[in-house]
């Protein structure tokens, strides 16, 4: 069965079943500096599983558009993607686990005709947070699911979250039995083995997880459920990869034809990297050297360095684009729209890293002529790096053509060059969300002070969860993103500007530390992006009332503030507020 029959027959059956069928959100979230790409199907909905109404009722489907970037150096085996198109239906405080699962059931048994015996489930096994899901597995008996293939597993296995704080559940999750042989007495789902496959996840999302980690029930139940549609078709196709369903078979054969050299690591992560970048790019994604931008140069420039490898002419991107969009319009009809608009991003990248690459190749030569005058057969792991960073020359290919030429290549140190090189760069991405512009005038700087005193009142006013989604700065005037799922009253917005007024008149002084990075946590410190700084820290400590990593630069004492005011309060994206506000 065709993706687009697959497709076509989820939403129908979720619509004959009372669901209204909503468009897919974008890639790329509108104002949410939190999160690079849309990851989910429930992340646009996440207000809505808080308990807000959403517009079009409490039964929704749809299918959703996702990027999921930890695994890029994965892609180019037999499964994962970066790209991946997710399909799901939402009961907003509607139906639960029974008829959920009654749904499911029918949907993968009647509609895609799988046999029952090919299908295993998974059920929450109980913790201390939450006990265990007996509703699930009674429902599973009930539609005829044996015990012997319905299996309970904890946390790790049965409980979906998005990231570490937000709506949250035990989930079930449905397998698809390939066939292959067990590979133990103990095979079993949970197993990596390729016998089991995970086709459908659904979420009873019924608890809030907070920042300290503890769990309180939500408002309303809902369900959040997610398939994966490539795999789903490779299932129903009866194929071992995705790489040889109708989306990506023929620009792999395209690939085979052109190729002078054979590797099919090298075709599969071009055709996976490109039909990724090419979504992103759809949905208004440019490369450039931060976040977002930087994956999808990241995707580009894997592409064509393994484009190199197959030994394919560059000029023929085009024709390779060409085809991959053939076999998507289907799905995706505004690729095709915006072909013209795709094939120039994706040339313009492609000829600003062949330069990279040829004066990187240039410096190569240089340094291997060195190392060879002075009889050395080793480049040090320095040299590489500097090749990285001035260069942009991707370190395995330095290793690549340094081995060419019965030249070693140190490389033990170049994961710690490489840490500290990313923690440096990322924080000057953090800086971009914590100062806004990295402008320094004196009523900049007033507002970094301001900002910080207001992230604290909020907390004081609202609550713990409150945390900084983003900040941006100019003369004028401070604004300031942060995670709250409701509009401020007016009192609020009053108590949080009191505060602010009453930290500036204390007079308190702000002092800079600097300490290692877990000193800081332990110290309470807020900040936006832990893991993405490096061991030692700034950290500004205004009395007790604020402690926040941040790279400055602030005022010496509260009372050169001035006068705190509120301009405006509005939702900024999915869970996230934002204010402007002012320094009279
Ligand atoms: N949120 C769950 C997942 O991504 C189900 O949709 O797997």
């Amino acid at each position: 069965m065709k993706a687009i029959e697959i497709r076509n027959k989820y939403l129908n059956y979720f619509k004959k079943h009372g669901h209204t069928i909503i468009p897919s959100a974008p890639l790329i979230p509108e104002n949410d500096p939190s999160v690079l790409f849309t990851t989910a199907g429930m992340q646009p909905l996440v207000p809505y599983l808080l308990g807000q109404k959403h517009p079009a009722g409490t039964r929704l489907t749809d299918y959703q558009k996702c990027v999921r970037t930890n695994d890029i150096d994965e892609v180019g085996d037999n499964r994962h993607l970066t790209y991946f198109e997710m399909l799901g239906n939402w009961s907003l405080g509607d139906y639960f686990k029974e008829e959920s699962i009654a749904m499911s059931y029918e949907f993968l048994t009647k509609e895609l005709g799988i046999p029952n015996e090919k299908l295993s489930v998974t059920c929450f096994a109980g913790d201390e947070d939450c006990a265990k899901d007996t509703v699930a597995y009674e429902c599973w008996k009930k539609a005829g699911i044996p015990d012997e293939r319905i299996y309970f597993y904890g946390k790790e296995d049965n409980w979906w979250i998005a990231g570490e704080e937000g709506p949250c559940g035990p989930d079930t999750e449905m397998f698809y039995d390939t066939g292959k042989p067990a590979c133990s007495e103990n095979c079993q789902p949970s197993c990596d083995c390729g016998k089991y496959v995970e086709i459908w996840n659904n979420v009873f999302m019924e608890f809030y997880k907070d920042s300290k980690g503890n769990y309180t029930k939500l408002k309303q139940q809902n369900v959040d459920t997610g398939l994966g549609l490539e795999r789903m078709t490779m299932l129903l196709e009866g194929k071992e990869t995705p790489y040889e369903i109708e989306l990506f078979a023929p620009v792999m054969e395209k690939l085979e034809k052109l190729q002078k050299v054979d590797n099919i690591q090298s075709r599969r992560i071009v055709a996976e990297h490109l039909r990724s970048s090419m979504m992103i790019i759809n949905d208004g994604g440019r490369p450039s050297n931060v976040d977002r931008g930087y994956i999808l140069r990241r995707l580009l420039r894997r592409m064509t360095r393994h484009l190199n490898k197959l030994e394919i002419n560059l000029d023929l991107l085009p024709e390779i684009i060409d085809v991959s969009i053939d076999s998507l319009k289907e799905l995706y009809p505004e690729l095709e729209k915006n072909k013209a608009t795709i094939i120039s991003v994706i040339e313009e990248e492609k000829n600003k890293f062949m330069r990279t690459l040829k004066n990187g190749e240039k410096e190569f030569e240089k340094v291997v002529n060195k190392a060879k005058m002075q009889g050395k057969d080793t480049l040090d792991t320095q040299v590489v790096f500097n090749l990285y960073e001035t260069y942009g020359f991707p370190p395995e290919m330095t290793v690549e053509l340094a081995k060419e030429q019965g030249i070693k290549v140190d490389m033990e140190n170049f994961d710690k060059l490489f840490k500290e090189h990313q923690d440096k760069s990322r924080l000057g991405s953090d800086q971009k969300f914590k100062g806004g512009l990295a402008s320094t005038g004196e009523k900049e700087t007033k507002y970094h002070t301001a900002t910080h005193l207001l992230n604290a009142a909020l907390k004081v006013v609202l609550g713990e969860h409150v945390h900084q989604k983003g900040s941006n700065i100019t003369e004028e005037r401070l604004r300031f993103d942060f995670s709250h799922n409701s509009k401020l009253t007016e009192e609020e917005k009053k108590k949080v500007e009191d505060l602010v007024n009453e930290y500036i008149k204390m007079d308190i002084p702000v002092e800079k530390l600097e300490m290692k990075k877990d000193e800081a946590l332990k110290k309470g410190a807020e900040a936006m992006f832990l893991d993405k700084y490096g061991d030692v820290v700034t950290v500004y400590k205004i009395g007790d009332v604020s402690i926040e990593l941040c790279g400055g630069p602030h005022v010496n004492r509260t009372s050169e503030l001035g006068h705190f005011k509120i301009k405006k309060e509005e939702a900024s994206s999915a869970g996230v507020r934002r204010i402007k506000a002012i320094l009279e």
